[in-house]
């Protein structure tokens, strides 16, 4: 069933409460911190009106920018990811299913032979997984023709020997990839696409993209976030796993595939598993999504003044938000929903790298506001909490007198909310309340440590002077809260 633009309209606050998964092209591509739409769509529509402007500076995949567009309002959105600009316009120029299967349909006509000669057994057929322990190749994997079945077979020398036979192999069409020195996402200084792909992939990857620079604009960017959404699986990161579904007395000799999660690992025991056919299984995924999706094309301005000169359409900037909301005027946004980083839960920039790579886009890692682990970054609690106090500033001055500003937020440790004391001490700006987000969206990876919390919050506030939100409205919501204090880490 085509989704229509009223699927997502008329929210409730029950909605709110129970989200539902992110589905179709939602789903369709990996970013950290997504947040439930319903949220999103649900304030958009009560406290806004046609060709309002409603502003979110730390944009990630751009879920936001599409809902205020969806809805008529004038949308601003800023992220210093130059991977949240691409997904955004992605969202927000569609290709059309035939257009685009037929691009793939062509792709694969020029080189799926190609690549699949790269994993050709000695009996003919094609390796669809290689199970690697270290660095040995342990099993084969291949699939029977018309069966679903895997049949498993021991590595020989001639499948060492093609592998073999792509060592040193010279990337052409992906930047080098930069790294940080950073033990919780297992990367370093020293490391390249080489540590994380076989050179064998990266060949592989490579003629994928000789293909995608054959097409332009929408199909092109399209093609080239099938690619970046599939090289999670294309890499060595990708997990065994074993003995899952043992019983209690009976070890269970099945190995199944895993997934790349959050990090830069190589697991002891990883798969290798053939390129196109991860390219392609993505590429079915993003088909079947664009079947399903009604398709508009919005209007994205060049610049800041032919938005507000204008009564629809977005303007997204791959900036440093403190840098672009400089150049807002004063009183002129009625919505500000954003979902910045929060503290040192994900590391953005650091793992959307390799995208960046594929993609041949640059990144200003200085300017993220962040807490990292990463040595060589510096980026320490106090710098976060002083960005983060001056973006606080940024949005009192932006915010119209009767706007709101919702902000998605969580931290393990209170120093991490100490920005949200500048609203009370040197704002004009109050806090109203806040609840937490159920989610049931898988894709929301968060914080998978030890500790980590599971949900985030939505704080709810506006200017002192304002009642343009009715309090009593949220009280019901299980979690609600009217003070800051009593959040609970
Ligand atoms: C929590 S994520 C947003 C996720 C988003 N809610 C979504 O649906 O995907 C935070 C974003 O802030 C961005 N960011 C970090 N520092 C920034 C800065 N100085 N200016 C603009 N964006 C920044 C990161 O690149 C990241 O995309």
């Amino acid at each position: 069933m085509q989704q229509t633009l009223f699927d997502f309209e008329q929210k409730t606050l029950d909605d709110v409460i129970n989200p539902d998964t992110y589905k179709g092209i939602y789903s369709f591509h990996k970013y950290w911190g997504k947040k439930p739409l319903e949220s999103i769509n649900y304030f958009i529509q009560q406290y806004t009106t046609e060709s309002d402007i409603i502003i979110d500076p730390f944009l990630g995949s751009g879920f936001i920018v599409h809902e205020g567009l969806r809805m008529n309002r004038r949308v601003i959105g800023i992220d210093l990811n130059p991977f949240s600009i691409e997904h955004t316009q992605f969202l927000l120029d569609l290709p059309s299913p035939k257009e685009y299967i037929s691009a793939i349909k062509n792709i694969e006509a020029s080189i799926k032979e190609k690549t699949y000669s790269s994993y050709m057994l000695e009996n003919n057929t094609i390796a669809s997984h290689y199970l690697w322990e270290g660095d040995s190749i342990k099993q084969i994997w291949s699939k029977q023709e018309n069966k679903r079945t895997r049949i498993e077979i021991e590595p020989t020398d001639f499948d060492r020997n093609l592998f073999n036979s792509y060592r040193n192999y010279n990337v052409r069409n992906i930047r080098d990839a930069h790294f940080f020195t950073n033990s919780r996402i297992n990367s370093y200084t020293t490391m390249t696409l080489s540590d994380i792909f076989t050179d064998r992939a990266l060949r592989n990857i490579d003629l994928i993209i000789d293909e995608i620079k054959k097409y332009s604009g929408a199909l092109q960017r399209a093609l080239y976030l099938t690619l970046t959404s599939s090289s999670g699986q294309m890499s060595s990161m990708v997990f065994a796993i074993t003995n899952r579904g043992k019983t209690q007395n009976k070890k269970s000799e099945k190995i199944e595939v895993g997934s790349w999660v959050i990090g830069f690992w190589r697991p002891e025991l990883h798969f290798e598993i053939n390129v196109w056919n991860c390219f392609e299984s993505r590429a079915k995924k993003l088909y079947n999504a664009l079947q399903n999706t009604s398709r508009e094309k919005y209007k994205i301005h060049s610049n800041l003044s032919q938005l507000f000169h204008s009564t629809a359409g977005c303007y997204l900037a791959n900036n440093n938000c403190l840098d672009e909301l400089n150049t807002i005027p004063d009183n002129s946004i009625k919505l500000v929903c954003t979902d910045p980083p929060h503290s040192d839960r994900i590391p953005y920039l650091e793992l959307s790298e390799i995208w960046n790579s594929i993609l041949n886009k640059n990144v200003s890692f200085e300017k993220e506001i962040i807490v990292s682990n990463a040595k060589e970054r510096n980026k320490k609690k106090d710098n976060y909490i002083n960005d983060m106090e001056k973006f606080i500033g940024e949005v009192n001055r932006i915010l119209k007198t009767d706007g709101i500003f919702l902000l998605y937020f969580n931290a393990r440790d209170k120093e991490s909310w100490k920005f949200m004391k500048i609203i009370e001490k040197a704002s004009d700006l109050e806090f109203c309340g806040a609840f937490p987000l159920e989610y049931s969206a898988t894709s929301v990876v968060q914080d998978n440590r030890k500790g980590g919390m599971k949900n985030d919050y939505i704080l709810l506030m506006k200017h002192k002077k304002s009642k343009v939100l009715n309090e009593s409205e949220f009280s019901f919501i299980p979690g609600w809260i009217e003070k800051l204090t009593e959040i609970t880490l």
